[in-house]
């Protein structure tokens, strides 16, 4: 049956029609290509305080070019993450002015240019610019972790980049450059967490706190996988739409402040084996209060500040792991996008606003009515 319908003409016309979308495609990229060499200056987003409150104010800068191991992308897409807020507000880290810093440490666009020593892509490719530009594989150095995107080296709210080719991964075939673009930081995350140190298995619990970046790429990761998500929010209407993408139960933390008893009932009174902890201070206590002996917990973020009371005592009761998690590698990167090809993951975003509207999008993320991600179309 499956194979009359391949030899079927009207599946060689498709097949012929591909050939001719794919043969279109490189001629755009080619064009795009000259014309971009053709261009001399480019627009990009830059911090600044004096951008009428906004935080941040368009630039006119010269055309990036690239060298001999570099990549010139032509950025389509980038998208938010609470890090960027915490920039914009410059209370990330040790603060400092961050005034002339390209915002934005996640962004996916097309190669349209490449040096002469480039072996990993082609014109034409479809890439994501890694979260930690020096971080490509095993244990995290002090030289891959100074080497976030959006912080000192040049962030990704900008028309065009010149990136180190081994600071880019391909984005899988099935995501537009939106859903790439929500990848690095929020995605990476979240697989670090599940799959890195004590690995997710199937009918596993896993407690997600908030219906933010890196919890619903949790919930989708956890769902794939064959494991039990259960995910808090403060709206019973996020909550819904979680059940939709295959929450197995739900908690509002705001109903109910004692959220860390109804998860545990869903589970059974067993707890639950996996936490991917971003709540931080007001959320750690209770979150150990929902765990299973010998869980683990990854220590993501602080949403409701940072945590400094650690109950000792249940965690050696719990016999829980805790690990302290910062994104994650290229390797990391490249692990989850197999994953992601495998079950057709589709990243779930908010919203898409136009290159113009940035500082409305860092507007939706500081005031928190969205769920999953934001992203910037460029
Ligand atoms: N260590 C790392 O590698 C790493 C990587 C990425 C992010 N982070 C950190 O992880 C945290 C989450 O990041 P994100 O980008 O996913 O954030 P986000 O997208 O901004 O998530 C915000 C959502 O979290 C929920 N939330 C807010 N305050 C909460 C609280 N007190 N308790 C429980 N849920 C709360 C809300 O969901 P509802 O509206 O559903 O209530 C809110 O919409 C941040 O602190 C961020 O800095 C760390």
């Amino acid at each position: 049956m499956r194979l009359r319908r391949q030899m079927n003409p009207r599946g060689r016309v498709w097949a012929s029609k591909s050939a001719a979308i794919g043969r279109l495609a490189i001629l755009v990229a080619c064009f795009t290509a000259v014309s971009a060499s053709a261009q001399t200056t480019m627009r990009q987003y830059q911090f600044s305080s004096d951008s009428s409150g906004s935080g941040i104010a368009l630039a006119e800068v010269p055309m990036p070019s690239a060298g001999p191991n570099e990549v010139l992308v032509r950025v389509r897409a980038v998208s938010l993450n609470r890090r960027d807020v915490s920039m914009l507000r410059r209370n990330y880290g040790r603060g400092g002015n961050t005034d002339g810093q390209i915002p934005l440490s996640d962004g996916a666009g097309e190669v349209i240019a490449v040096g002469a020593n480039v072996t990993r892509f082609s014109v034409g490719d479809r890439v994501a610019g890694i979260f930690f530009e020096r971080w490509i594989d095993g244990n995290r150095t002090a030289e891959g972790l100074a080497s976030a995107r959006g912080g000192s080296p040049g962030g990704m709210l900008t028309e065009y980049v010149a990136s180190h080719e081994d600071a880019l991964v391909a984005i899988p075939d099935h995501l537009s450059y939106e859903e790439g673009a929500t990848l690095p930081c929020a995605g990476v995350t979240a697989w670090v967490s599940l799959f890195n140190y004590d690995p997710l298995q199937q009918d596993e619990f896993v407690l997600l706190e908030g219906t933010g970046g890196v919890s619903v790429f949790g919930l989708l990761f956890a769902e794939a996988a064959g494991a039990r998500p259960i995910i808090t929010s403060s709206s019973n209407e996020k909550l819904e739409r979680a059940r939709e993408l295959g929450a197995y139960g739900t908690a509002n933390y705001r109903e109910n402040p004692d959220w860390q008893r109804e998860v545990r009932e869903i589970t059974g009174d067993a707890g639950v084996d996996h936490v991917l902890e971003v709540g931080g201070r007001d959320t750690l206590p209770k979150a150990l209060e929902a765990s299973a002996f010998d869980s683990h917990i990854a220590i993501i973020g602080g949403l409701s500040g940072f945590a400094s009371d650690v109950p000792v005592g249940t965690l050696m009761g719990l016999g829980a792991t805790v690990t302290g998690i910062y994104v994650g590698s290229r390797a990391d990167f490249e692990a989850m996008n197999a994953f992601i090809t495998e079950h057709q993951i589709r990243p779930v975003i908010d919203r898409v606003f136009d290159f113009e509207e940035a500082p409305a999008a860092f507007d939706l993320m500081e005031n928190g009515s969205f769920f999953g991600k934001i992203v910037i179309r460029i």
